[in-house]
């Protein structure tokens, strides 16, 4: 096969291209690095089957020759990016989808769009399955990007009913692991960071909130699954581990692995924060035979493994 996969730079769209180079494809990633940066893609640089094009998605995708499947990663993820590139955010998720559409369209290839649980909101429901149409607050801090996707999402599913397009939304549930940057902002690198130079934890709100936290290689597993499945035009997917963890919980297991003793301070709670996060991946199972295998206390080993080598390395 051959693959376009924008935001190809960053966290989860680098493991993406490691992972479709392995399996012997052609990788093709764009990125204007905003968020993202070219050392993670330093294991795959060498490979001769990668072409790395900076570029601006909401620009256009400059993409020729035939193409087997695109994957719309770009987009700013964490908070903390998109306070800062908010017009950016709307803009790669509605212009950069429709280029993304297009050139699915006209290649002939499948689509797979990066959506997030964030199009659900505040959940009134729980867990979250896919038929779950969300609580958001359409003009609040976070808008940018909760109905950023949720346009990408309108504009895929309207593009698969109208025209020939072969679209998929994977809705992706908090993920994390090695190549998240150090200044994410989000909950487990902001804890790692911490806990290694020995500081107090920072819990936004009480630490009551849950969430549901993946490991980068099971997330990678089901895109790379969802993209070879042949029959899953149209198909919407929750990608995200079932086990509901408070953000408590998670700084504890940070601490002991990193085998600090607990400190935690207390911050305010963001606006449009979530109390609860958990998704129902019955259709994942069902479709896609997926099932997350990686328990948080490993994932989170593997992860300070990474993060205590790329540091001691000068990185
Ligand atoms: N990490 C998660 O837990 C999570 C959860 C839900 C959804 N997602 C989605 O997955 C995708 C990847 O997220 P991530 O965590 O790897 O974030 P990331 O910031 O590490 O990666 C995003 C990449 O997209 C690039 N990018 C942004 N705007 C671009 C543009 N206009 N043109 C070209 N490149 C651009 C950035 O430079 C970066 O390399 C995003 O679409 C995000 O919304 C991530």
């Amino acid at each position: 096969m051959r693959v376009v996969i924008t935001g190809g730079a960053g966290f989860i769209g680098s493991h993406l291209v490691d992972r479709f180079l392995r399996d012997g494809h052609e990788v093709v990633a764009i990125d204007n690095l905003c968020t993202g940066a070219p050392a993670n893609l330093d294991d795959a640089v060498e490979n001769a089957r990668l072409t790395f094009v900076r570029a601006d998605a909401t620009a256009g995708l400059p993409v020729q020759g035939h193409v087997d499947a695109v994957l719309h990663f770009a987009s700013p993820a964490s908070p903390v990016h998109y306070a800062r590139l908010a017009l950016e955010t709307l803009a790669v998720n509605s212009t950069g989808t429709a280029h993304a559409c297009d050139l699915a369209e006209r290649t002939g290839a499948r689509l797979i769009f990066a959506s997030t649980s964030e199009i659900y909101g505040e959940p009134a429901v729980h867990p979250q399955p896919e038929s779950y149409w969300g609580n958001v607050n359409p003009v609040g801090e976070r808008a940018c990007y909760d109905e950023g996707k949720r346009f990408g999402e309108a504009l895929i599913a309207t593009r698969v009913r109208l025209r020939a397009l072969d679209g998929r939304i994977v809705r992706i549930f908090n993920t994390y692991g090695p190549r998240m940057a150090a200044d994410d902002g989000r909950a487990i690198p902001n804890f790692i960071a911490q806990a290694l130079a020995g500081r107090a934890l920072t819990l936004y709100g009480d630490g009551s909130q849950t969430r549901s936290f993946t490991y980068i290689d099971d997330l990678v597993d089901g895109i790379a699954r969802l993209t070879a499945h042949e029959q899953a035009r149209g198909a919407i997917v929750n990608l995200g581990n079932p086990e509901e963890v408070t953000i408590t919980a998670v700084a504890g297991t940070i601490a002991a692995a990193a085998g600090v003793a607990l400190r935690v301070e207390h911050g305010p709670l963001p606006s449009d924060d979530p109390s609860r996060r958990k998704p129902d991946v019955t259709r994942a199972r069902e479709l896609l035979g997926w099932e997350p295998q990686t328990p948080l206390r490993e994932g989170i080993e593997r992860t300070l493994a990474w993060w205590r080598s790329t540091r001691s390395a000068g990185a």
